[in-house]
C-alpha cells in the first residue's frame, strides 16, 4: 500500500496552479451523457475518482476519449445499457449523477444504493423525494435504485435538507422534463451553478443556480458544447491552509476568489496576510498565529471540506477554537490521528475544542478519508520531524499530483510503497 512520508519544519513558499474543480466535474461528466452529440470538457482534475466514473459512462455505453490528461470527450449516442454497477457506486458516490442524467434523458434508470462513508450515512431520501415529485416511478430493489418514467413533468419541489448532490441530480432529470420545475432550499456550492452553466450551454434553460430558487424550463433535447470547469476552491483551500499551517508564502493560481471568500475572511481573522488578486491569492504566515471560532455550513459559509484543513492549522493556533460540524453527522475522525501527532483536542458530538500547541510531532497516521487525508500531510509539513501517512489513496482521488505540488513549494514528501523506500528517505533526510 502507498504511503506518503513527510520530513516537516519547512514552511511552503512559491506557486501553485490550482486544478479543476473535481466535484464540479463529475457531476458535469455525468451531464454529457444527456445529449446524442459530443462534448468536449476541459480543465478536468486528473485524479481517480474522475477516472472511476468515465470507466462507468463507458460502461454503459457512451463513448468516452481523452485528448489529453485534461480534457474529455463524450458521445452517449450509442448508450445502451441504462444500468450503472454497484462497484461503480461503491468506489465513487457520485456515479448516482448518471441516475439523474438517464432519468432525465432516457426516462429509466438502474444505479446500485450508494452506501455510507467515513464521514456520515449520507442517505439520498432528498434525490428520490425529487424524482418522485417529477412523476418518476423510484424503487429499491436488492440494493439498487430503479427509477421509471412515462414522463417526467416539472413541478415545484422543496427540498426538507440543503443537499448538493440531491439538488445536482434533480436538476438533471428536470432540465429534459416538459413545464416547469421550481427547486427552493438549495445548495448554492460554485460546482452547482457551473453544472447549470454546463447544461445551459448544451440548451438546457436553468435559471437561478447559485440562489435560493432554481427554474428550470424543461427542453426536449440537449446539444453538444464545449465546456471548462471552474478551478477547485478546495484544493485552493487546502494549499492556502498548508501556507498558514507551515508558517509560508504561497500564491494559489488560476483561482476564483469569490469562491474562496469564507476561506480568505478565517485566514485573516487568525492573522494571516492575504493578498487577493484576479486569478491568484497569495497567503502569508509570519506564525503566532490566533485561534477562531467556525462552524461549517453550505456554501457561501464555511465549506465543510476545509473542515479538516482549518482543524490541522487551528492546533497549532495559540489560545482555544471551536470548530461545529454543520453538514456531516461524523468529520471528526481525523482529530484521533492529529491528537496522535500530539494535538490537544476534545471532541463531544459535531463541536470540536482544540487547544493551540506549540508543535507537533511526527507519527504514523492513516488518512481516513480524501480531506482528512490532505489534512494530515499539512499536520507533518507543520511537524519538525518525519511522518508517515498511510492509505494515501484517499488524498488521490481528489488532489491531482498532490506530492509532487507541495513539493513545488519546497515539502520534503515523497510517496513510498516498501519499508526499503522508506527507510531510504529517512537515510536521505537525516
Ligand atoms: C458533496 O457531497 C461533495 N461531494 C462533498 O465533497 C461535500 O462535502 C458535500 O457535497 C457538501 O458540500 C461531491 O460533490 C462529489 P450533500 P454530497 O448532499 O452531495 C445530508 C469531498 O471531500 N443529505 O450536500 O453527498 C447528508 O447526509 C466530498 O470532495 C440527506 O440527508 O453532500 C449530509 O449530512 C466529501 N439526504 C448533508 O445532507 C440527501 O438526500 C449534505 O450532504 C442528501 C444529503
Amino acid at each position: 500500500m502507498e504511503q506518503y512520508v513527510i520530513k516537516g519544519g519547512h514552511p511552503l513558499v512559491g506557486e501553485v496552479d490550482i486544478s479543476g474543480a473535481k466535484n464540479a466535474a463529475l457531476a458535469i461528466l455525468a451531464a454529457g451523457i444527456m445529449t446524442d452529440e459530443t462534448v468536449t470538457i476541459d480543465n478536468v482534475p486528473d485524479v481517480n475518482d474522475i477516472h472511476v466514473l468515465l470507466e462507468a459512462i463507458s460502461e454503459i455505453g457512451a463513448r468516452v476519449s481523452r485528448p489529453d490528461r485534461h480534457t474529455v470527450k463524450i458521445n452517449a449516442r450509442s448508450i445502451s445499457n441504462l444500468r450503472v454497477d454497484y462497484d461503480y457506486i461503491k468506489k465513487i458516490r457520485a456515479s448516482y449523477y448518471l441516475l439523474g442524467a438517464l432519468l432525465g434523458k432516457y426516462k429509466k434508470a438502474e444505479v446500485a444504493l450508494p452506501g455510507g462513508c467515513n464521514i456520515g450515512s449520507r442517505p439520498i431520501d432528498q434525490h428520490l423525494k425529487g424524482f418522485r415529485a417529477l412523476g418518476a416511478k423510484v424503487d429499491i430493489i436488492g440494493g439498487k435504485i430503479v427509477a421509471e418514467a412515462k414522463r417526467l413533468v416539472g413541478c415545484h419541489i422543496y427540498f426538507d435538507g440543503i443537499s448538493v448532490g440531491a439538488t445536482i441530480n434533480v436538476i438533471l432529470a428536470a432540465c429534459m422534463a416538459e413545464g416547469q420545475t421550481v427547486l427552493e432550499n438549495v445548495a448554492k456550492e460554485p460546482h452547482v451553478v457551473d453544472v447549470a452553466n454546463f447544461l445551459n450551454s448544451m440548451g438546457a434553460n436553468i435559471k437561478g443556480a447559485g440562489t435560493d430558487r432554481i427554474r428550470i424550463n424543461g427542453v426536449r433535447a440537449l446539444h453538444g458544447s464545449n465546456y471548462s470547469v471552474i478551478p477547485d476552491q478546495i484544493e485552493a483551500g487546502t494549499f492556502m491552509f498548508a501556507a498558514a499551517a507551515t508558517k509560508g508564502d504561497v500564491t494559489v493560481r488560476n483561482v476564483i476568489p469569490k469562491h474562496l471568500e469564507a476561506t480568505i475572511l478565517k485566514l485573516k481573522e487568525i492573522g494571516c496576510e492575504i493578498d487577493e488578486q484576479d486569478l491568484d491569492v497569495r497567503v502569508v504566515s509570519k506564525g503566532n498565529l490566533t485561534n477562531t471560532h467556525i462552524k461549517t455550513m453550505p456554501h457561501p459559509g464555511f465549506p465543510t471540506d476545509l473542515q479538516p484543513l482549518i482543524g490541522v492549522t487551528l492546533s497549532l493556533c495559540k489560545g482555544v477554537s471551536v470548530i461545529t460540524e454543520g453538514v456531516f453527522e461524523n468529520r471528526f475522525k481525523y482529530l484521533d490521528e492529529l491528537a496522535r501527532m500530539g494535538a490537544n483536542i476534545r471532541v463531544e458530538g459535531n463541536i470540536a475544542t482544540i487547544e493551540g500547541v506549540r508543535e507537533l510531532s511526527g507519527a504514523r497516521v492513516s488518512a481516513l478519508d480524501l480531506r482528512a487525508g490532505a489534512a494530515l500531510c499539512v499536520a507533518a509539513l507543520a511537524t519538525d520531524d518525519i511522518t508517515v501517512i498511510d492509505d494515501i489513496e484517499f488524498v488521490k482521488r481528489g488532489y491531482e499530483r498532490f506530492d509532487e505540488k507541495l513539493k513545488s513549494l519546497g515539502a520534503i514528501i515523497e510517496k513510498v510503497s516498501s519499508e526499503r523506500e522508506l527507510q531510504k528517505f529517512k537515510l536521505k533526510v537525516g
